[in-house]
């Protein structure tokens, strides 16, 4: 039996069973709420979850809840859907309401505040699983986590942009997961702005990373793979030519 998901490679064996447990690469989320690029990127068959937002949604120029519930049909993976209110007990109805009425595979994506933090850890209770989005600290991350967060989302990007070192974080949130021994609360690299924030944020332990639809295509291209195709091609006509095919 092979199972994924696991964050560590494991071989086991039980009457002459064997067990592999293989970790996956790092989880790629797309971070959009435009259905055509879920559509798009989920024909790769690499996507394992989107994430929204607020601004995304608006971005989109579409209905909230058709759109989640359009990505939730294409891709099968996590898709965050983020609460708009900002009291604890209101987040949390907001988050029922929106996991009764959204397809099984949403979560909720609650932003890292005091009262976020209560109701992160109301709703895990609840087998809710959270996404806490908008931390730019380990203290942030680490209190997401001992509230029950499901996936911590540290945003590299907006570090970066006043001048401070967004992949530093994700770099020490990750020591201290390992340190810690925290298994149960992903990190998640979000607000990406380069294909060297998501190699970098692999190469430091992220479990996810959330890129943009224009980042996510940049990472597939290399001049060399477009050569090199070009090159196999016309040599491939030049061997049917010479009838070798
Ligand atoms: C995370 O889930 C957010 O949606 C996102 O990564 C924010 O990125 P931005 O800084 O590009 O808005």
């Amino acid at each position: 039996m092979i199972s994924s998901y696991y964050h560590k490679h494991s071989v086991s064996y039980r009457n002459n069973e064997i067990t592999i447990a293989l970790r996956l690469a790092m989880e790629l989320i797309l971070d959009s709420a435009i259905t055509e690029e879920v559509e798009d990127i989920s024909k790769w068959g690499v996507l394992d979850g989107v994430t929204t937002n607020p601004s995304l949604i608006r971005k989109s120029g579409a209905n909230f809840e058709d759109t989640i519930r359009k990505i939730a049909e294409i891709c099968p993976g996590p898709i965050s859907a983020e609460v708009t209110s900002h009291s604890t007990n209101e987040m949390i109805e907001e988050a029922i309401d929106l996991k009764s009425r959204l397809p099984k595979n949403v979560i909720i994506k609650i932003p890292c505040t005091p009262d976020g933090l209560a109701a992160t850890k109301t709703l895990s209770e609840r087998g809710i699983p959270v996404n806490v989005t908008l931390i730019f600290s380990v203290s942030q991350a680490l209190l997401s986590a001992k509230a029950g967060a499901a996936y911590v989302s540290p945003f590299v990007g907006r570090l970066d942009d006043i001048g401070q070192d967004g992949l530093g974080l994700i770099e020490d949130i990750s020591q201290v997961w390992g340190v810690q021994g925290i298994k149960n609360c992903k990190i998640l690299a979000a607000s990406i702005r380069s294909r060297r924030h998501v190699e970098v944020s692999a190469k430091l332990g992220a479990h996810a990373a959330t890129i943009p639809y224009s980042i996510f295509t940049e990472l597939i291209q290399h001049e060399l793979t477009d050569s090199g195709l070009d090159k196999f091609k016309s040599d491939w006509e030049a061997v049917k030519s010479e009838g070798r095919a």
